[in-house]
């Protein structure tokens, strides 16, 4: 049982405008066939086409940037994986087959100097090429799809074009190419049925020869008219976002200069822009740009927060810094951004949005200087940005990717991502108790459960508990998105995302209804509040590890009293004589190894004893203390749970790597024993330092015992820390109200249900809505269950100034309660604080 007093007379801070918003990068082909509902898979033909700056050491399987960063490339399908799965048959031109017909590249006679290739057919009697689409081509019954397409052609051709699922056609269209010079056609496809595996097929009775400089199919009812597929964009209207973080994510930063988002590439007419080579492995047409996201963002009311490059390849993949004009050229693109959206009509790019279609300027009042930059050539080329946007646009807020303000450096807003395992966003939901109220406003661009409990209600609610402790901080933390936004399931890159689609049907992760439920249920004030909750203890398991400097000796491991040996050499090796182990360091494969997964070149040593099942017992050890060795044990080694993202799959990291297994460590050297946890953005210390003395070029005994919620650890059967096991409430809450309502965030993280009493400082009417998301742990929603775990609305009774609530098990509750009129007239007295 819980118990929780809320304060309406104790209005802590007002609630934040812009705190829940979205954040979309085009990953897991996510935009085209996704949310730009585009149809035709490589509608430019150019997704074999390597970027410039890339080559191919294997034929096209996979492509490597001049920096030496590799990706799988597989001619052009993407990930290998995708291939397998999709059991896509090999074509030179991705996703376009032949029948009685044949294709071939055409790079010299294009659509135009943006187009690096256009597709040349000799049709044979009856011949035909077809588009698989995104793994296939829907239809629904009813709908009309508009096929346009730039083509050409010496003799009048008569081309028949459908959309078929074997033998059964669900629409038909003719389109007569009668001029040999590009020229733009268009017919409309009405569906008579519904598939989502169908092929656009383009046949020609009579044969001939044709060349395409661009095709394409698109619905012809959108989300609001402007183009974007109806259902997802709904799913994202329903969030209520009050802000759009935009186009990315690492693809902005990109591999290599070319494939770098620039702005110029993503505006003017559809088939004029350059796609690009994004990192997530394939390729975008950008028929989804600049004006499009800002027009969403109009739609939506949502500020757009705009990402711009600035002047660097991602950091963690090799990256390429620019410089000089190649330097200065970038930033002019952001400038040209910027005055696209907001410039007049008669600027440059201003006259360009209003021949889109949108005289007035749009909104624009964020931009984000880099994705997740850092270091000093990031400092250099942020502040060079800072300072071009704010010369001419002193309103636009800056968004920095690091504590700049720790530099000295100017910055408004500070952009900070969190991966992480449920344990850890529900035991942080304090993180932020503790900011600088003076510092910058903090952003949270990305934020998301990834291992264990990915994509599963326990996972969600693991999120929503992390949002209590945002909510009561929104004087600081003013905005926070959930990434990635959108997969489509045939193209899985990274999961979990929040919503995910195939070519019908779309559906939100458990976390969709959590960000739902926040997002709908602001309220104007953070109250104070008081609990009294039980905790859970974050599961631990495995056994000791062995950290540092090569050449550690050490005797008589035992766990429960039972000799123990290394389990697992993940750097370093062992050799033994007369039960004395000497550590010594990689070998070359473990090298290799460390080298291929964490680009490292360490020398250290990574052993574990034992299994990673072990849980509760004792571990002890005698280690030989060298005149200046730095003794570290690590505690707990077991695996974290996987992420599913995985760079390049044909060369996988192995199962246990120095990467994954990320152990408390227990670091004994100079007199001083510390124990921590390494965390990002900086190491935990779990208790303060200790003074210990070892006894020289001696074997010492250091030992640990836990329970599973608590560790004590000895040398030399001294002890030197205890300390409680890391713990999360069970009961996560936060309150808001309005003039009308006192409104209740309440997460259950605990397997029992939880009679909670609510006291209230005022009366409230008996009747109460509530918003529940209740489930199993590892509960999911999928396409057969679309709405498996969702928010569901209820009218309950009973409330009053100190009544029960039964929080269920595993739950997410939201109550509005209603305040009794005294209260609300009372209000106009209250001081604010
Ligand atoms: O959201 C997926 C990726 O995670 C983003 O591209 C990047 O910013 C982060 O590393």
């Amino acid at each position: 049982m819980s118990r929780v007093s809320i304060h309406i007379k104790d209005k802590k801070i007002p609630v934040t405008s812009h705190l829940y918003g979205i954040f979309l990068e085009d990953i897991n082909r996510a935009v085209d066939g996704g949310l730009y509902p585009e149809m035709i898979r490589n509608r430019t033909f150019e997704d074999s086409l390597l970027p410039d700056d890339c080559s191919t050491p294997d034929e096209g399987y996979a492509l490597v940037t001049s920096s030496g960063w590799r990706d799988e490339f597989n001619h052009g399908e993407g990930l290998s994986r995708w291939v397998r799965q999709n059991e896509t048959p090999y074509t030179p031109i991705p996703a376009w087959y032949q029948d009685s017909a044949l294709m071939e590249l055409d790079t010299v006679n294009t659509l135009g100097k943006n187009r690096k290739a256009a597709l040349t057919v000799v049709f044979r009697e009856e011949g035909k090429i077809y588009n698989t689409g995104f793994c296939g081509v829907p239809q629904q019954a009813g709908h009309s799809y508009k096929l346009s397409m730039f083509a050409k052609s010496e003799e009048t051709t008569v081309l028949t074009i459908c959309v078929k699922e074997g033998k059964t056609i669900y629409s038909q269209g003719q389109i007569k190419v009668d001029k040999n010079e590009y020229t733009f056609y268009e017919t409309i496809l009405i569906a008579s049925g519904d598939t989502g595996a169908g092929v656009l097929e383009i046949s020609c009775s009579k044969g001939g020869k044709v060349t395409f400089g661009y095709l394409s199919l698109m619905p012809l009812t959108t989300f609001k008219g402007h183009g974007l597929r109806i259902d997802i964009a709904e799913k994202l209207r329903d969030l209520k976002p009050s802000f759009f973080r935009f186009p990315g994510g690492c693809i902005v930063e990109g591999i290599s200069p070319s494939t770098a988002m620039r702005f110029c590439n993503t505006v003017g007419p559809v088939w004029e822009r350059p796609g690009q080579q994004l990192m997530w492995h394939y390729r975008a047409s950008n028929g989804l740009g600049f004006h499009e996201y800002l027009q969403f963002c109009e739609d939506l009311e949502m500020e757009p927060v705009y990402v711009f490059n600035c002047g660097m390849t991602c950091q963690a993949r090799n990256e390429v810094l620019m410089e000089g004009t190649e330097l200065e050229d970038m930033i002019q693109d952001t400038l040209d951004a910027i005055e696209y959206a907001v410039g007049e009509e008669n600027t440059h790019w201003g006259a360009l949005r209003a021949k889109m279609g949108h005289p007035a300027p749009f909104r624009l009042n964020y931009v984000e200087i880099g994705n997740e930059n850092h270091g000093a050539a990031y400092e250099e080329r942020y502040l060079k940005c800072y300072k071009a946007i704010k010369e001419r646009y002193p309103h636009i807020k800056c968004i920095g990717n690091t504590h700049l303000e720790q530099k000295g450096l100017p910055v408004d807003i500070v952009d900070e991502h969190y991966y992480n395992t449920a344990e850890y966003f529900a035991e942080q939901y304090r993180m932020f108790d503790s900011y600088d109220r003076k510092g910058p406003e903090i952003f949270l661009g990305e934020v998301a459960v990834v291992r264990g409990y990915v994509g599963q209600l326990y996972g969600a609610l693991a999120e929503a508990a992390f949002f209590t402790g945002v909510e009561r901080n929104q004087d600081i933390i003013t905005m926070v998105s959930y990434a990635p936004l959108l997969e489509n399931v045939n193209y899985q890159a990274w999961f979990p995302n929040l919503i995910r689609f195939n070519n019908l049907k779309s559906f939100g992760i458990p976390s969709y209804y959590v960000w739902k439920l926040f997002g709908n249920h602001r309220g104007e004030y953070v109250l104070g509040t008081k609990e009294e909750v039980s905790v859970i203890y974050r599961p631990v398991k495995g056994m000791a590890s062995l950290l540092g400097k090569a050449g550690l000796v050490f005797r008589g491991a035992t766990w429960n009293g039972k000799k123990t040996e290394i389990s697992r050499e993940l750097s370093g090796r062992v050799t033994a004589a007369d039960e004395v182990y000497t550590i010594l360091g990689p070998d070359e494969e473990q090298r290799k190894e460390n080298l291929k997964v964490h680009n490292s070149n360490s020398e250290d040593i990574f052993v574990i004893f034992g299994e990673e099942k072990d849980t509760v017992g004792t571990f002890q050890i005698e280690i030989k203390a060298d005149s200046d060795r730095e003794i570290i044990l690590g505690i707990f080694s077991s695996r974290m749970p996987k992420e599913v993202y995985v760079s390049d799959e044909t060369n996988p990291p192995k199962e246990w790597n120095t990467g994954n297994v990320k152990p408390f460590l227990w670091k004994l050297s100079g007199g001083k024993s510390s124990l921590v946890e390494k965390e990002y953005p900086a190491d935990v210390l779990l208790d303060e330092e200790k003074d210990v003395e070892l006894i020289k070029d001696r074997f010492n005994t250091f030992s640990y015992t836990t329970d599973g919620k608590e560790l004590v650890l000895c040398v030399n059967g001294m002890e030197i820390h205890r300390i409680t096991l890391p713990n999360f409430p069970a009961l996560h809450m936060v309150a808001t109200d309005t003039e009308e309502e006192v409104i209740l965030k309440m997460v259950n993280m605990s397997e029992e249900e939880d009679e909670v009493l609510l006291e209230l400082d005022c009366e409230v009417e008996e009747k109460y809505k509530a918003y529940i998301l209740e489930g199993k742990k590892e509960e999911v929603n999928s396409f057969t269950e679309t709405e498996n775990v969702c928010d569901r609305e209820y009218l309950l009774s009973g409330a009053s100034s100190r009544f029960l609530y039964k929080a269920p098990a595993l739950s997410l509750s939201i109550l509005r309660l209603v305040k009794r009129k005294a209260e609300r007239e009372d209000r106009s007295n209250e001081a604010i604080i």
